[in-house]
């Protein structure tokens, strides 16, 4: 029996979402492909794109060179979080388009990636509401909003937001993020929840896992993991990680093991990433991708 078939069986939310998927952001091409494929044959069931991934047409070839059938897999896209993208008929477009490329007739999950100000809440979740009566999508949800951008669109779309994606590590406090999402049964997924690699050396992180013969990375993925309404999509395009991301259900931290971690500080540009930080607000302006120059200027 191989050892994938040996750990314990990922949870899955309320809403039927695995709470570990894989992530493809900065995969394309048969980059994305092998990951995709390698993920799968892991036992990955949950995988995480975008429309703004450029990836949706390779996601969809590996899901069907695999012998996973697609009634087993949880499928992630986002609509971009532009002015344009959020009008309804721009939303319905995109959205068949996704279907097309993925080879799908219908996504588990759709998020608005980012949101606009300028665009009308009613509008955009009135639009992504009809796609789920029509069957092109089961689930919607948000991402990158803010507690009183995500209590609005609670207020104004007709069917339940399931989730928040947002930044969230042991670096990003979200402690006010994350209870707003559970007053409204919300999950937040947790993006980036390796900090983009960069808990791999932190000292605590691999003094604790020391304990339990994990890695850092293991230790970051379970402190999420084991707060209640939290989902979270590692990326790696390396097998090896693969497993090891998903092999964080055989232990458990304890009570003071948790706070150390969120305790933790990390780099500053972590720091300036929650909910409200400097670089969230930034973000928020211009969407979730900084330019290089001002993302290579904050430690
Ligand atoms: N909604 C949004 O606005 C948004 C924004 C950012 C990200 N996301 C989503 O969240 C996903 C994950 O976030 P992310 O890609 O930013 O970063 P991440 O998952 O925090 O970190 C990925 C990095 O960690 C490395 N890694 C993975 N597992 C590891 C392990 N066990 N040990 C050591 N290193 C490991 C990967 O290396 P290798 O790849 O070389 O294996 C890669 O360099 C994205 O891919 C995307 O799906 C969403």
């Amino acid at each position: 029996m191989s050892e994938h078939l040996m750990m314990p069986a990922v949870p899955t939310t309320d809403f039927g979402m695995p709470r570990i998927g894989l992530g493809t952001y900065r995969m394309q091409g048969s980059k994305c492909f092998g990951a995709v494929t390698a993920a799968l044959d892991a036992g990955y069931r949950h995988v995480d794109t975008a429309l703004a991934y450029e990836n949706e047409a390779e996601i969809g070839r590996a899901i069907e060179a695999s012998s996973v059938d697609r009634e087993q897999l949880f499928l992630t896209s986002k609509i971009k979080g532009y002015h344009d993208y959020l009008r309804p008929a721009k939303i319905r477009h995109e959205t068949e388009q996704t279907l097309i490329r993925m080879g799908i007739d219908r996504l588990d999950l759709l998020l608005v990636h980012w949101w606009n100000p300028q665009s009308d809440m009613r509008a955009t979740f009135g639009a992504m509401g009809e796609l789920v009566a029509d069957g092109l999508v089961d689930h919607i949800g948000v991402s990158n909003f803010s507690a009183a951008e995500l209590e609005a669109a609670i207020a104004a779309s007709p069917v339940p937001i399931a989730t928040n994606q947002v930044e969230y590590h042991p670096y990003v406090d979200q402690t006010a993020l994350l209870a707003c999402c559970r007053q409204h049964d919300v999950v937040l997924t947790a993006y980036s929840p390796l900090a983009e690699g960069a808990v791999v050396n932190d000292e605590t992180l691999q003094r604790i896992g020391n304990r339990y013969e994990k890695t850092a990375a293991q230790v970051a993925l379970r402190w999420s993991l084991q707060q209640d309404g939290v989902a979270i999509i590692p990326k790696s395009a390396t097998p090896q990680y693969m497993e090891e991301n998903l092999a964080v259900l055989d232990f458990e931290l304890t009570k003071t093991e948790m706070r150390q971690i969120a305790e933790l500080d990390g780099p500053l540009w972590y720091q300036l990433n929650a909910e409200g930080g400097a670089i969230y607000e930034f973000r928020r302006m211009i969407g979730p991708y900084v330019p290089k120059q001002i993302r290579m200027r904050v430690p």
